[in-house]
């Protein structure tokens, strides 16, 4: 059978206004553009390893509203396992905020909303989707208790577990012992280890005190232009991505994830594997918006053809 992902994690609808610059406080300002679409970065990830071709399973919350039974209807139609999603009767669909400049920047504002709700119970509940995949990827919109329910019941199961620690927050010990691969920006790897990561020895040296304070095996480090630095077995190196013309880097470490961890169950050995994502990301920041900017498998390998 086909290898199993499942995403346990935050779906947000996305409001996002093209801006030529960040407003400043007080400042009232006309947008060049108003989208909206899917977000979130559970359900980004998710999205974005269905597309690239992986058989994918989602736990989270959404309201009982009518994006989010949009939403779920969406997923299922591309061939996502929904079954782990609940629609939640009085609260809302999670949502963010965004405002994306002229440089393809961003700033986001969130309201978890029914991700709020997504409780160490409901993990349990769908305690054989984590338990029957491969591997199971999480990030950090979804309560912390959640989080290392969800992990313990993977470790029990020998399921594999990737903790994308975005956006920045401390982790208990608890949560990060249960982690094989943690994936990092230097932003996110400063906190956790208090090294500031400028220089890739900085990103070695954080790699290391994670490997050796948690026991976690792989540490990935993304470094935005320079690519991601890769520590594990001992030894570092550094896996330099693509440059593409940034419209919209919404969601680019989303799609990086879904197609590592697609390319990883597909049996491809880890360096490949980022590349993989990395193709999938750099197209990704050429389009607006996080899921409407996901490419397909086909996009994807042909980019990496070319390129
Ligand atoms: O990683 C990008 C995502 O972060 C957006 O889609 C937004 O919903 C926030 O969760
Ligand atoms: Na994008």
């Amino acid at each position: 059978a086909q290898p199993k992902l499942t995403v346990l994690g935050s779906i947000n609808v996305d409001h996002l206004l093209q801006v030529d610059a960040f407003p400043r406080p007080g400042e009232t300002l006309t947008a060049n553009q108003y989208d909206i679409v899917g977000g979130g970065k559970g359900a980004n990830q998710a999205v974005a390893a269905t597309k690239l071709g992986a058989n994918v399973s989602m736990i989270g919350c959404v309201g009982k509203d009518a994006i989010g039974s949009q939403f779920v209807a969406d997923f299922s139609a591309m061939g996502m396992d929904v079954s782990g999603i609940e629609a939640i009767e009085g609260a809302a669909t999670g949502l963010a905020m965004i405002y994306v400049d002229a440089n393809g920047e961003n700033n986001i504002g969130i309201w978890p909303g029914a991700n709020a709700l997504l409780t160490k119970a409901k993990a349990a509940e769908h305690q054989s989707l984590i338990q029957d995949a491969d591997l199971l990827l999480m990030q950090l919109e979804s309560p912390i208790e959640t989080l290392i329910e969800a992990a313990k019941l993977a470790k029990a199961a020998a399921t594999q577990v990737i903790l994308n620690p975005a956006p920045a927050k401390a982790l208990p010990e608890e949560l990060l012992e249960h982690v094989d691969m943690l994936t990092p920006n230097e932003t996110e790897a400063e906190l956790l280890t208090g090294i500031k990561v400028e220089t890739l020895e900085d990103a070695q040296r954080a790699a290391n005190k994670l490997h050796s304070d948690y026991g976690i095996k792989q540490v990935l480090i993304t470094l935005g232009k320079r690519g991601v630095w890769l520590s594990q077995d001992g030894q570092g190196q550094q896996i330099e991505g693509f440059s593409v013309e940034a419209k919209d880097t919404t969601a680019a470490g989303d799609t990086f994830h879904g197609g590592l961890v697609t390319a990883l169950l597909e049996g491809k050995p880890l360096i490949d594997a980022i590349v993989f994502g990395q193709g999938a990301a750099a197209l990704s920041v050429t389009q607006m918006g996080a899921q409407s900017s996901i490419p397909s498998r086909q996009q994807t390998e042909q980019f990496l053809a070319e390129n």
